[in-house]
């Protein structure tokens, strides 16, 4: 693992009242967790009827650590011929063993699945950081522990369906084709097999091409936990592979994160056809700050709003809305903050920012930083050096922007924050809602009748109050306008899943 060098100059905090002190406070040493007990095997194939079977053209791909840029394993690519076998599979347990089952031993499944993850938590967490760039911290306190509690929801539900939805007959829809993104590769797919095989369905999932371990880990844990054969498949390769999916006749219903761009085109190719959907695609999450807000607490959420995993979240607040009055103090406070953000080695348990996802996404963000000079905002980064290899981006703020410019408008997917101001309620309501997206939103202030108020404005599937980024299994997700269609979660989510007449 590469190392993270220590400041070359020392920073000195902008607010006046500020009690950082850099010079001395800030030097931590390295914490590095042990990836010894991981086994990533050197090559992985596909998980197809309960078996790990070789790809049809015996074709394989690289997967790297964007940590390190180092090859660490191969993943099958499945061709048109290989995903049908998956579907014939997934049909086949779907109409035998798995619809026959009583719904409690469906659940006895799930709860299994669950537990077995709790049991391997630490192995997949390492795997994570390791093969998504993340911080081990993120990994090992967020994204496992949560995939683990959506099973173990969703486990509950399995036999209770008559009860969620009262004077209904809940019926599975059959064979679902679902196609992850990398972000939070275990996390997005515990969204999506978890309520799938609680309602009776079987899958086959494609994990997204620079993040596919934790879904092959997940394969052989299924296995390990002696589910019937093909109720679960999953089936590597990129984005042709999951056009594959869409495009398969015997598939009844489609569940999709990832880029709007693609969500897009899954779309239309759904057009037309009988198969239910559900799209959960990009955002633009803005925060609106008021005078009235305790000011460090929203510091921190807003830290945690766009600098969590790197800025690749779909629901980051990408955009600040901060009352005109405050918005000096807050962005000198903003600031400070960001100089204590470590960023470096996703193995180092003081990491606060990992590395980007890919040598893409690197470059994606990078040409949004030029974008954003060129269209005339300030650029602030913290001073923080970074390891030299490896993809690492610095915290990054864009201040003196407009509402029209593209860094505002646009996705960046990365630790990129711009900050705009207003004077009133409406504008920044006005402002919060002028963008193609409608996935997630915060407000922060004293005044509870602000939050309603606001919050009843705020075109946008979630809106947080005094926090952010906060994920409970029981709670729906899900966008307007461009941020996609349906909702992931909670009884919402459990009805994506169910043919309910
Ligand atoms: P992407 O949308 O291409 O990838 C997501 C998944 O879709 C991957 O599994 C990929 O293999 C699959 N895919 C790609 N083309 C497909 C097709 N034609 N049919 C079916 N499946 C297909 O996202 P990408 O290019 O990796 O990221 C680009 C941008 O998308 C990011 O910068 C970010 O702005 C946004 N994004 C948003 C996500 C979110 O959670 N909202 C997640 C990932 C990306
Ligand atoms: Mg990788």
């Amino acid at each position: 693992m590469s190392e993270t060098k220590t400041k070359e100059s020392t920073y000195k905090p902008t607010s006046p009242n500020s009690k950082l002190d850099f010079a001395s406070l800030w030097e931590y040493s390295e914490a590095p967790e042990s990836s010894a007990n991981l086994e990533i095997k050197d090559k992985y194939e596909l998980f197809i009827g309960g078996k790990f079977v070789k790809p049809s053209k015996d074709r394989y791909f690289k997967s790297l650590s964007p940590s390190t840029e180092k090859e660490i394993t191969q993943f099958a690519e499945a061709t048109q011929k290989d995903v049908d076998k998956a579907v014939k599979a997934a049909r086949k347990a779907f109409k035998g063993e798995w619809s026959d089952l009583k719904p409690s031993s469906r659940a006895k499944y799930i709860y299994r699945i669950a537990r077995m993850l709790q049991e391997r938590a630490r192995e997949f967490a390492i795997a994570e950081s390791i093969d998504g760039g993340k911080p081990i911290r993120e990994s090992r306190d967020v994204d496992i522990p949560l995939a683990a509690a959506y099973f173990f929801y969703y486990a509950g539900w399995a036999d209770k369906l008559e009860y969620a939805f009262p004077g209904k007959k809940p019926k599975p829809v059959g064979v679902c084709g679902q196609i992850i993104p990398w972000n939070f590769p275990l996390l997005m797919l515990a969204w999506k097999i978890a309520p799938a095989l609680a309602c009776g369905n079987t899958v086959v999932l494609k994990p997204a091409e620079t993040t596919s371990l934790t879904a092959m880990m997940f394969a052989e844990l299924v296995k390990d936990a002696g589910l019937p054969d093909g109720v679960v498949n999953i089936v590597t390769g990129a984005g042709q592979t999951g056009a594959e999916i869409v495009n398969h006749k015997d598939i009844d219903k489609i569940a999709f994160t990832g880029s709007t761009n693609v969500g897009k085109i899954i779309q239309k190719s759904l057009a037309g056809t009988d198969k239910k959907y559900t799209l959960e695609l990009g955002g633009k999450g803005a925060l609106i700050l008021f005078e009235d807000a305790p000011i460090d607490q929203a510091v921190e959420g807003i830290i945690n709003a766009i600098y969590f995993n790197q800025g690749h979240v779909c629901c980051a607040g990408s955009r600040l809305l901060v009352q005109e009055n405050i918005a000096d103090k807050v962005i000198m406070k903003l600031k400070d903050r960001l100089e204590t953000l470590i960023v470096g080695d996703p193995l180092d348990k003081n990491t606060d920012i990992g590395a980007i996802n890919s040598k893409e996404q690197f470059d994606r963000v990078n040409s949004y930083l030029e974008l954003g000079v060129e269209e005339g905002a300030e650029v602030y980064q913290s001073k923080c050096s970074v390891p030299e290899s490896g993809y690492y981006i610095r915290p990054t703020l864009f201040t003196n922007v407009s509402q029209s410019n593209r860094v505002v408008q646009e996705e960046i997917f990365g630790p990129v924050l711009t900050v705009q101001t207003f004077r009133t309620a409406d504008e920044a309501i006005e402002k919060a809602n002028n963008t193609p997206f409608g996935l997630a939103g915060g407000v922060w202030t004293d005044k509870g009748s602000k939050i309603f108020k606001v919050g009843k404005a705020l075109r946008s599937g979630v809106v947080w109050a005094n926090t952010y980024n906060k994920f409970d299994p029981t709670s729906p997700f899900g966008g307007y306008k461009e941020s996609g269609v349906g909702r992931e979660g909670g009884l919402h989510g459990l009805s994506a899943y169910l043919n309910l007449k």
